[in-house]
């Protein structure tokens, strides 16, 4: 018998009924169904078209050398390092730097860079693009000889200020806030030159979009913008920055704080009524603001849970039903394995319906999510390989941190009455 949603919700609509699954199982056959799947009419976006010439050419990466300071600059507006900027913006610095691009060249990164195919220089170039984009972060020249510019407390730091912010020592930002007081005579950097795109999602894209990519079942691996550009957010005209830089924070908080995906994602428990002395509930999430796929990688996990708990609390065995909201591709062989991620608007439901366990006094419903799922994979495969001793210590912390970053989203406990 089919767990039903009752009232209020009905008018959502449920691309997603996960089959009574006893074992965390993934729910790829319902992955099909969809008619809007954004990756079945991207026409391989075109880099330069979406991005305009200013992006275009702000964002060739890595970022071209910063040159010679311009004559009469101080010694701090010659500094590329975040803490000099700080100095002066203590506000975006403070922000930054408890940042996941701040945290951008990462032991998971770095670990990689040291040994095996990843080690060539064109491939650290290539890494580090996202990661450490500046001329000066990288260790390899454009003629992928060992680069003199290198300052490697400043590769260390990820994605900095100037990454964003500052190309051959001119600095770039967006236009003033509106309620700006007065400004500084002289300015110091020479001033900056305000540009519109600051303001706009395509700014985000080169690093967070894979273009000229006809992708895996039709869908680029990084599909942020274009989920993005087909999301009602998107026709309300809200960019990433509105929800990713609220007031301009330099937070980027995402997937890995709780908070900001709570208040993004709707969660009910729905009881059901199945008959004799069964259990039933139907779990709905819902993706009400994420304005891209929830979640938009290949590489996190959102896992549903439904079990019977004991007087304790103690989850009772044979009593798990579960399924698994992600992306899994088979990169080696091309192939996507299952894409059950909830679009904007979209809800994913969990039905539940089982006999009552011995013992049973709740059933408890669970929304966890693993932000850095697939590579737990990745760096415990690593470091079955990897012999280096530096890139072997990189790589355990990663594995450590990728671990510790899974949470429970939201937990609902509701009695069962009765008893045995
Ligand atoms: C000596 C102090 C000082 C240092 C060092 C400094 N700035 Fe500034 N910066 C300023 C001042 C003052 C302004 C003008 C603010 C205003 O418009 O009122 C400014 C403006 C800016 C703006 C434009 C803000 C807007 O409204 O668009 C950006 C972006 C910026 N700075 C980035 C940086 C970065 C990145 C660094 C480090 C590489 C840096 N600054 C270093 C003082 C400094
Ligand atoms: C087009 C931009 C881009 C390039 C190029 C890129 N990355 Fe990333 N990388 C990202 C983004 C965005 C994330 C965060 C999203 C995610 O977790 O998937 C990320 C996350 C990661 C992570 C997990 C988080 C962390 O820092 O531990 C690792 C490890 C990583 N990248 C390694 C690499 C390696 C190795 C390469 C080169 C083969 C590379 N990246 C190239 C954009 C990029
Ligand atoms: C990933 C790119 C990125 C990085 C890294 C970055 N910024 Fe920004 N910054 C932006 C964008 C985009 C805006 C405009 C946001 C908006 O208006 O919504 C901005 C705005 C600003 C402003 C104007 C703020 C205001 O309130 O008017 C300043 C100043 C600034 N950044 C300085 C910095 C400093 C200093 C750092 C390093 C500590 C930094 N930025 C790092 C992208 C970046
Ligand atoms: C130069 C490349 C680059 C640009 C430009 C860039 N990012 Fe990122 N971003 C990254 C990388 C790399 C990571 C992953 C860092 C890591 O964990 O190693 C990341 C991480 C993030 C995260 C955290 C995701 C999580 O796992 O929780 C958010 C959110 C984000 N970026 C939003 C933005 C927004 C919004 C913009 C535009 C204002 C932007 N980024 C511009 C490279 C970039
Ligand atoms: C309407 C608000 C909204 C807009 C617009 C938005 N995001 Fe997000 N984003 C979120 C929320 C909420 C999350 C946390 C849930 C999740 O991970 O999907 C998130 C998560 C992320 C993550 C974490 C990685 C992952 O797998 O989910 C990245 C990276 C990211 N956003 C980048 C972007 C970029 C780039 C844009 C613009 C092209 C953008 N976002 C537009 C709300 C938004």
């Amino acid at each position: 018998m089919a767990s039903e949603v009752p009232g209020g919700s009905r008018k959502r609509k449920l691309v997603l009924s996960c089959c009574c699954l006893v074992s965390a199982l993934a729910l790829a056959a319902c992955g099909d169904e969809r008619s809007d799947d954004p990756g079945s009419v991207t026409p391989g976006l075109e880099r330069d078209a979406v991005l305009g010439p200013f992006l275009a050419a702000h964002w060739t990466l890595p970022v071209l050398p910063q040159g010679a300071p311009p004559e009469g600059f101080s010694t701090a507006e010659a500094s590329l390092d975040p803490a000099t900027c700080g100095a002066c913006h203590p506000e975006q610095y403070a922000q930054w730097s408890g940042s996941l691009h701040a945290a951008a060249y990462s032991p998971g990164l770095a670990g990689q860079l040291i040994e095996g195919g990843l080690a060539h220089p064109l491939q650290v170039r290539n890494c580090q693009r996202c990661h450490a984009p500046l001329a000066e972060q990288q260790p390899f020249d454009a003629a992928l000889r060992p680069n003199a510019a290198l300052d490697v407390g400043l590769r260390a730091q990820g994605l900095i200020c100037a990454g964003c912010h500052v190309r051959g020592y001119r600095t770039l930002g967006p236009p003033r806030r509106a309620d700006a007081g007065p400004q500084a005579e002289p300015l110091p950097h020479g001033g900056f030159e305000i540009r519109g795109e600051y303001l706009e999602s395509r700014f985000c894209a080169e690093c967070h979009q894979f273009f000229d990519d006809a992708g895996v079942n039709g869908k680029p691996i990084e599909n942020t913008f274009w989920e993005w550009a087909q999301s009602p957010q998107a026709a309300a005209g809200r960019q990433c920055q509105d929800c990713h830089m609220p007031d301009r924070a330099h937070l980027w908080r995402g997937i890995h704080d709780r908070e900001m995906v709570r208040q993004a994602v709707e969660i009910e428990l729905f009881p059901a009524k199945p008959g004799g002395d069964g259990v039933g509930a139907s779990l709905v999430l819902q993706n009400r603001d994420v304005g891209h796929a929830f979640p938009t990688y290949i590489t996190p996990r959102v896992f549903l849970e439904i079990y019977q708990a004991d007087a304790e609390g103690a989850e009772l065995p044979d009593t798990l039903v579960a399924g698994t909201i992600g992306r899994e591709v088979d990169l080696a062989r091309g192939e996507e394995i299952f894409d059950t991620r909830v679009l904007p608007g979209e809800s994913v439901r969990l039905d539940y319906e089982l006999p009552r366990a011995a013992g049973a006094r709740e059933l408890v419903a669970r929304v966890r999510v693993e932000p850095d799922y697939h590579y737990r994979g990745v760096f415990a495969q690593l470091l079955e390989t990897l012999s280096d001793s530096r890139a072997r210590e990189l790589i355990g912390e990663a594995a450590r941190r990728a671990a510790a970053s899974a949470y429970v989203l939201e937990e609902i406990r509701q009695p069962l009455g009765g008893g045995d």
